[in-house]
């Protein structure tokens, strides 16, 4: 590492999300940041994907397990004073070479005011992509986990995986499955069916605009059945997740805000700008009164599925100095959720 901390010329590093896999996916920065870079550094199979791009240049082509050594040769490199594109499938910082890089240069004691600069390209991760060959699965919250246990405690793994089933987060699946590890999707499966229905709307995305793209929906139940891979995502719906004329969509809202069959038009009651009776004002006041009328903190609390103590201080909380914190400006603003 010693050599690689006194080298003073300057030089530059691009840690560049090449999206999904299609050249049409690409931005145009990340396509400019790897045509202005004297070196290309990257897993072999992410550098074939930007082949008609490498002409003229140094290519470092390294197995998949050798993200440290990408980070280190890049540094390297930028230390002789030259531009290297770092490169990783979909967004560098999704799990991608952007946190190694970074833990590469902060033991090599680089800051940013070091010689060689640090650019990130952000580019259209698995999740964007597979979403957007599916439908819209993920216009409420959702969140991502990674099924490799290889950097990962699997009890950490699970714990997410049992948290995020039972918030009813639409979840997609990271590296779900490869040739050694095929038992994992099959544990997600199982601690995902303790919270969520059996017939949960499933897709399973595999090389989304790559060549042999696949995509499959199936169903909570039968999700470890499918041909899942190296190269897949699997996206699990929500409670409120339908498929439709071959669409995974979620809704914006678990409320029925808007009345479609009535014109479109927003349901009495709820008005545009306004948070829910169910939001937090109104569940706020409805939770007073059912404590007025008897009943117990622990009794709500199973009610809202919440913890006790997170019930027992909302009411005990004067029920003024909550909105009283808020600037007046906050008070008064419209919110759109579009
Ligand atoms: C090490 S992660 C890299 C993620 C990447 N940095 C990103 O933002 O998409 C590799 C995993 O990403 C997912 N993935 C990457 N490209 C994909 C694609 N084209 N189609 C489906 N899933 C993909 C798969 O779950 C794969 O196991």
């Amino acid at each position: 590492m010693n050599e690689i901390t006194t080298s003073s010329m300057a030089g530059k590093i691009m840690l560049v999300g090449i999206g999904p896999g299609s050249v049409e996916h690409m931005t145009l920065r990340a396509r400019a940041a790897i045509a202005e870079a004297d070196v290309v550094i990257g897993y072999v199979t992410y550098i074939k994907l930007v082949a008609d791009l490498l002409e003229g240049k140094e290519v470092v082509r390294k197995g998949m397990t050798e993200e440290l050594d990408r980070a280190v040769s890049a540094l390297k490199q930028a230390r002789l004073g030259k531009k290297v594109a770092l490169i990783s499938s979909g967004d560098a910082g999704v799990y991608g070479m952007a946190g190694p890089t970074y833990e590469v240069l902060f033991q090599a004691g680089w800051t940013p005011d070091d010689a060689v600069a640090v650019e990130i390209v952000p580019g259209a991760s698995a999740i964007n992509a597979c979403a957007s060959r599916v439908g819209a699965p993920l216009t409420h919250d959702f969140c991502s986990i990674s099924l490799s246990d290889l950097l990962t405690p699997w009890p950490t793994i699970a714990r997410r995986l049992d948290a995020a089933a039972a918030a009813d987060f639409v979840v997609a699946l990271y590296n779900p499955k490869s040739g050694r590890r095929t038992r994992q999707i099959v544990e997600a499966q199982r601690l995902f069916l303790r919270h969520r229905r059996a017939d949960t709307p499933v897709a399973v995305v595999k090389s989304a605009y790559r060549r042999r793209e696949r995509i499959e929906f199936t169903t909570l139940d039968r999700m470890s059945e499918c041909d899942i891979g190296m190269l897949t995502t699997v996206l699990i719906g929500n409670s409120n997740t339908v498929i439709q004329h071959g669409l995974m969509v979620t809704p914006r809202g678990y409320a029925n805000k808007y009345d479609l069959a009535e014109g479109g038009s927003t349901r009495a009651g709820e008005r545009a700008g306004r948070s829910l009776s169910t939001g937090l004002l109104g569940w706020l006041e409805n939770l007073r009164a059912d404590h007025a009328a008897g009943m117990t903190f622990e009794a709500l609390a199973a009610e809202h599925r919440l913890p006790l103590d997170y019930i027992r201080v909302t009411l005990t909380e004067p029920l003024e100095a909550a909105a009283a914190d808020a600037p007046e400006e906050a008070q008064t603003q419209v919110e759109s959720e579009v």
